[in-house]
């Protein structure tokens, strides 16, 4: 007697830890409560069994309506018998289900199932806390006894821990979906920002640009991208990457002029750690950019040691951290950008020739803003609608006539000292409509274009000169390529004088 009640016992012990070995496997919540319901079933030898959860925001429990199905059934959890074990937390049998005051007769009309018998646990969590319910119905022959609740209860209990691991794995799954999504979006609005259509400008010049970046879009030819301060070399740089297909790649700037000596080789190959006391391994500019793209900028002014060692990584695709010991092989593509005329350099000894042509496979050159001044009042309105897109506050425009001012300004700083113009504009307005009037006194200079004072008869002494000091500045500026101290000696003035009159105008260092 006793040995067949034991190997009962044992029998039931291998058939749970069977079933818990299936539902600890399971990682979706809705094959998880059929495949529980299914085991439930066939343990209890009875018809029919479900997992209700308990939505605790809506107090409600709630079920798939059969196997297989994807309807969900819910009903307040202060009701029925499976909510009245989630209440009380105690099991509840019941042999008649029809002479139970607790008992939904709605359900049954709703599936066309007849419930004679029921039988119904609390599923509780490892804190303790219920989580919902399991309920069998009819048992196949007579009612359901205290074994059956034993068994339930069992059953019940490991429930919980599948349950809770399934909604976990499904919250974390949807997380992460929605991460996904929100990264592919992100991604999108990147690529849309930088790529061409950030390049603004209808006008031959700008064209040709934008015409060049999509001819080698799907090209990984190094290039090299020329052109004043404030002219776009980085805009266009980045629209060559984003447009390419290393676009979802990293994108690695790095300025070569501010990098001191002592810090060149450690910034672009990386250092081993413990070269000297207390140095922590660092990875280079050139390795995070592997299987991306380098921009190089400033490119001039790497000393000629960084631009043999650079040319040997372009050559052999391998480089060697500071104090390494192996060859590290990398893939990177490069675009460098430069104010200096190489080919002079290339002349004085102080740019290398043969990196001169490997980063030359292309060449873009930007044109300065007063080659291109057709394309001022687009790229100022373009600021403008920038700059109230960001601000969030009410739309501004120009007024015409200051927009013609702004096209026949002079731009040493070209793109970048028309766009920080606008945006202090913008920020200075007190009315939607900027005009001449928010201009501060007589800037921002004219251009060459510009009538010569003595054509403007209406214009005070005190204006005609400031436009006129407003021009001389500009165009030396423009000359000596923004080198303030010759600029300031062609001027006759001292370089602080020269510095003092720029900010007065606004002429963007
Ligand atoms: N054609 C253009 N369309 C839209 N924005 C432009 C254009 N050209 C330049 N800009 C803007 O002007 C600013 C300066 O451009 P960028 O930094 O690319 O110039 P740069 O040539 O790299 O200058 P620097 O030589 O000083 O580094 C940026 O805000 C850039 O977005
Ligand atoms: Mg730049």
């Amino acid at each position: 007697m006793a040995t067949s009640s034991q190997s009962g016992l044992h029998e039931k012990l291998a058939a749970i830890l069977g079933i818990c070995q299936k539902m600890n496997s399971e990682r979706d919540l809705g094959a998880l409560l059929d495949l529980m319901a299914r085991e439930a079933t066939n343990f209890l030898d009875c018809d029919r069994a479900s997992i209700f959860l308990l939505d605790r925001e809506r107090n409600e429990l709630w079920s798939k309506v059969a196997l297989g199905s994807d309807e969900i059934l819910r009903f307040d959890a202060r009701f029925g018998i499976a909510g009245q074990a989630v209440l009380t937390g105690n099991p509840v049998n019941v042999p008649d289900a029809y002479s139970h005051p607790q008992f939904y007769t709605a359900i049954d009309g709703r599936t066309g199932y007849r419930t004679r018998n029921v039988l119904a646990v609390a599923v509780r969590n490892q804190k303790g806390q219920i989580i919902g319910a399991f309920e069998a119905l009819n048992k196949r022959i007579g009612a359901f006894g205290p074994r059956d609740e034993e068994a339930l209860a069992a059953l019940a209990s490991h429930a919980a821990i599948a349950i809770e691991t399934a909604q976990l794995i499904g919250e974390l799954r949807r997380n992460q979906d929605e991460l996904a999504q929100q990264n592919a979006n992100l991604w999108r609005e990147v690529e849309s920002k930088y790529s061409t259509h950030g390049i603004i400008g209808t006008g031959p010049k700008i064209q040709q640009v934008v015409r060049l970046v999509e001819r080698i879009r799907d090209s990984l030819v190094n290039v090299l991208i020329t052109g004043e301060s404030g002219t776009g070399k980085e805009l266009v740089a980045k629209a060559v990457h984003y447009t390419s297909p290393r676009a979802r790649r990293s994108f690695v700037a790095l300025n070569c002029a501010a990098l001191p000596d002592t810090l060149v080789e450690s910034e672009l190959f990386g250092i081993e750690k413990g070269v000297a006391t207390g140095v922590q391994s660092r990875v280079g500019h050139i390795e995070k950019a592997d299987g991306g793209t380098l921009f190089l900028d400033e490119i001039a002014d790497l000393s000629l040691a960084a631009q043999a060692k650079i040319l040997r990584v372009l050559q052999e695709r391998v480089l060697e951290r500071v104090g390494g010991r192996s060859p590290i092989s990398v893939d990177v593509r490069v675009l460098a950008a430069t104010n200096k005329d190489l080919e002079a350099e290339i002349v004085k000894g102080t740019f290398r020739e043969d990196l001169y042509y490997r980063i030359k496979v292309v060449h873009i050159h930007m044109p300065p803003l007063r080659e291109i001044r057709g394309e001022i009042p687009l790229l100022a309105n373009h600021f403008l609608k920038e700059y109230c897109r960001e601000a969030g506050g009410q739309p501004m425009e120009f007024s015409p006539a200051l927009v013609r001012r702004l096209a026949v300004a002079a731009w040493p700083g070209n793109v970048r000292q028309l766009r920080n113009e606008v945006m202090r504009l913008a920020a200075c307005a007190r009315q939607p409509v900027i005009t001449e009037d928010d201009l501060p006194e007589g800037a921002p200079a004219p251009g060459r274009e510009s009538p010569p004072a003595t054509a403007a008869p209406r214009q005070s002494l005190k204006r005609a000169v400031a436009e006129l000091e407003m021009r001389m500045i500009a165009e030396t500026l423009a000359a000596t390529r923004n080198n303030q101290q010759q600029a300031a000696r062609l001027l006759g003035l001292s370089r602080q004088g020269l510095i003092n009159k720029m900010k007065r105008y606004s002429i963007v260092e």
